[in-house]
């Protein structure tokens, strides 16, 4: 837990238009900035930076918010990764609440394992370019390999000296942990004189592997000299667990989920030719079968899959395992072999990257087509062959959740295999329920320690809505969603500005707010916002006329000062200019119409955008969503009003509050008038016929009470209101 006033440090101190330069080049437009969105591809900008409210917004794809809503979505981050994200990018220190004793001590301990890998990258990233060796071994081996200039930064390749205490000497230089560099295995310990250490990747080329939010988890070592081992690894430690880790991820992860496909590959090497090709969403295993867990990390940003194998047959063994996994995820998967004996590396090299490209589109293959025609082709004229391999693809379709996804393969294989349809489907479905079963039985051995993980870690489910996406499904279960919407959306807005003064029953008044006047009006008529979100955001808004209050103070004092140095300096101005009195006068009645405006101005914005300010940063899922769609929704001023003239853009936007927000509550009250009457006329309906008289009488009487009151709010909200439609 991050506590209450470091959150509010960190997205005090979070600027728009800083946090999104960092992915996007912004281009001043008026007011705003604006950009290619990296949320999806464009060739015209349309994403919208709006400095002053601190709020980016995609008029076409639709995403955006504040600076911890663009980090989450841009690095897939959870709220809390956000903002730890935006206090490293600020040099904010954040101290973590809440932890025992003993989540310290292995939070100190992950802390320092990053450190010291950090440490040694870095560091043989500088050897691999300042140090002779380093150029005449590391830097030649990856030039002669065809690494270029931009891939070894982008990937912060290294090298590690040769000597066997270069990178020792310099850890004991630069007092590093020397235990923590031993647990990552950059050193390692002599076994025949403990306590001394050696470099365990020496004269080997270093691949560090980031995480997806660019640590440092492990480094891979590439042998030089045609050793015994090509490749060393980190072990396995605190920070990294091999199976959760994909290589390339963080270099990768914002250009696959803006081309929404992953290219799988095998290598370090194959990783950097793909991307030197112009791939860049591409990331490798690293010789291993893909486990849940980095499919779980790809499925964050895509849900299509394509694996790329060597053409010979231990590719095309390698690349049918797995895809039983990656289909139960829901992952479109498919399949590209390279011609025998290429990698996607040497693939890349004996290419010119266009080649490459049009090869990999031309030839990626749907992978349960690829099982079936493989295994076709092996079969010959032995029966028992024919069984096991119908009985392989019988097997992936089943692992397909989606019933209609799966009856297309189920003829598609039909055809291949040369099977009847009747046959192939029953076996599938027969196998769909041993495969549930199975899957049910894995979730429930490995339901607790996910739940666990969870908690320690929790991902941000990306795909997660705030609501359903069927209005009807909705408003059967919130019959009031849209009006409820309208009006939480206006206090989003305006909840926080003056509304009018109210006088108690002892003589004194009050000014209240825009959200306590509705909180008074749906009140009155025993209502409340039923959709849950709805609910959290309006009480937010309430609680926050305290916290507005005080924060008021110190801006006017604040604004004070700033409004005598803006004077001082234009008299200054005008006193240096060669004036005649009368001009002297007349400017400084300019300046002071002028500056009053200004401040006038600030203030208005201040309370005008106090609440979205407060909440679009907020730790409550559904707050942060329900006040980022509001402000998403909100339509700009017309242009024509605007031009150069504030003092009518602040009374614009009071009327327009004056006229709405009522307007939204009356809406409200009026729907709940409608259906109070539908009940009590179905009441009726059930009652005609076998009833006393008097009870129906009584029921007709309610009736008539609310068409009467339906009648007089109709009159306040006038006609033009009662019949308009709220989307
Ligand atoms: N690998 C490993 N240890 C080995 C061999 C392979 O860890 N002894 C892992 C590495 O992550 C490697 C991947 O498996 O990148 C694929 O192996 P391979 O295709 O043999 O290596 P390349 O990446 O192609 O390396 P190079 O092109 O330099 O041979
Ligand atoms: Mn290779």
């Amino acid at each position: 837990m991050i506590d209450k006033a470091t959150v509010q440090k960190i997205t005090d101190a979070a600027d728009i238009v800083e946090v999104v330069s960092d992915y996007v080049h912004l281009i001043k437009r008026g007011r705003n900035y604006v950009g290619l969105c990296p949320f999806h591809n464009e060739k015209t900008p349309s994403f919208s930076v709006n400095s002053v409210r601190n709020f980016c917004y995609c008029f076409s794809c639709k995403k955006g918010g504040s600076p911890v809503n663009f980090i989450m979505e841009k690095e897939g981050l959870t709220y809390h990764d956000a903002l730890l994200h935006l206090a490293s990018k600020y040099n904010i220190k954040v101290e973590e609440k809440e932890l025992s004793d003993d989540e310290r001590r292995q939070l100190n301990e992950r802390e320092s394992l990053l450190v010291a890998n950090e440490w040694a990258a870095s560091r043989m990233e500088k050897d691999l370019r300042d140090t002779e060796e380093g150029r005449s071994v590391g830097l030649q081996y990856l030039y002669q390999r065809g690494v270029t200039e931009e891939a070894i930064k982008k990937f912060r390749l290294g090298y590690n000296l040769d000597s066997g205490h270069a990178l020792t000497d310099a850890a004991k230089l630069d007092a590093m942990d020397i235990s923590s560099l031993s647990q990552v295995g950059v050193l390692g310990e002599s076994q025949k004189m403990p306590g001394t250490y050696y470099d365990r990747f020496r004269g080997r080329v270093i691949f560090p592997v980031l995480n997806a939010s660019g640590k440092v988890v492990a480094l891979g070592g590439r042998d030089l000299k045609g050793g015994m081992a090509k490749y060393i690894n980190s072990p396995e430690s605190a920070i990294y667990k091999k199976s959760n880790e994909l290589y390339g991820i963080f270099q990768a992860k914002s250009e696959i989920a803006k081309q929404d496909c992953c290219y799988l590959v095998e290598g370090y090497m194959d990783v950097i030719g793909m991307w030197q090709a112009g791939m860049e969403n591409v990331v490798a295993s690293s010789g291993t079968a893909l486990t849940d867990g980095q499919i779980a990390m790809i499925h964050r940003f895509t849900d299509n899959i394509t694996l790329i194998y060597d053409g010979d047959a231990a590719g095309i063994k390698a690349s049918l395992r797995g895809i039983d996994m990656l289909l139960a995820h829901k992952m479109n998967v498919k399949v590209l072999l390279l011609p025998d004996g290429h990698d996607p590396d040497s693939f890349a090299r004996a290419n010119t990257p266009e080649n490459f490209r049009k090869y990999v589109q031309e030839h990626a293959t749907d992978i349960i087509r690829f099982k079936a025609q493989v295994l076709l082709k092996d079969i010959g004229n032995d029966p028992q062959r024919r069984v096991n391999a119908i009985q392989s693809v019988v097997q992936s379709l089943a692992h397909i959740p989606d019933k209609v996804k799966r009856n297309v393969y189920v003829q598609e294989c039909s055809r291949i295999l040369g099977v009847s349809e009747e046959v192939i489907e029953s076996a599938v479905e027969k196998s769909r329920s041993d495969v549930m079963e199975q899957q049910r039985h894995q979730r429930q051995s490995g339901e607790i320690d996910r739940m666990k993980q969870d908690e320690q870690n929790p991902q941000p489910d990306l795909n997660k809505q705030l609501r359903p996406s069927k209005g009807r499904e909705i408003t059967e279960m919130y019959p009031f969603y849209p009006f409820e919407r309208n009006v939480v959306y206006q206090c989003v807005r305006y909840g926080i500005l003056d509304f009018c003064e109210v006088e108690f029953d002892d003589g004194t008044t009050d000014m209240i707010n825009v959200a306590e006047f509705v909180a008074e009006e749906i009140q009155d008529d025993e209502i409340w916002f039923t959709f849950p979100a709805f609910a959290k955001t309006f009480n937010r808004i309430l609680d926050l006329k305290e916290e507005f209050l005080n924060d008021r103070v110190a801006f006017n004092v604040n604004l004070e000062k700033e409004k005598k140095e803006l004077l001082k300096s234009g008299y200054d101005e005008i006193a240096s200019k060669n004036m005649s009195m009368e001009e002297i006068r007349r400017a400084e009645r300019m300046l002071d119409e002028r500056v009053n405006d200004e401040m006038a101005k600030r203030r208005f914005e201040f309370a005008r955008y106090f609440v979205e300010q407060k909440l679009s940063s907020h730790h409550d899922d559904d707050v942060r969503r329900t006040v980022t769609e509001a402000m998403n929704e909100e339509q700009p001023l017309s242009n024509i009003y605007l031009r150069n003239n504030p003092v009518s853009e602040r009374k614009m936007e009071l009327d327009r509050m004056r006229m709405l927000v009522p307007r939204g509550v009356l809406e409200w009250k009026n729907e709940l008038l409608n259906q109070r009457i539908r009940a009590k006329m179905k009441q009726l309906d059930s009652l005609l016929g076998h009833a006393e008289p008097a009870e129906q009488q009584n029921i007709i009487l309610e009736i008539q009470a609310l068409m009467e009151k339906r009648g007089q709010l109709g009159k306040v909200m006038g006609d033009r209101t009662i019949g308009t439609k709220i989307k």
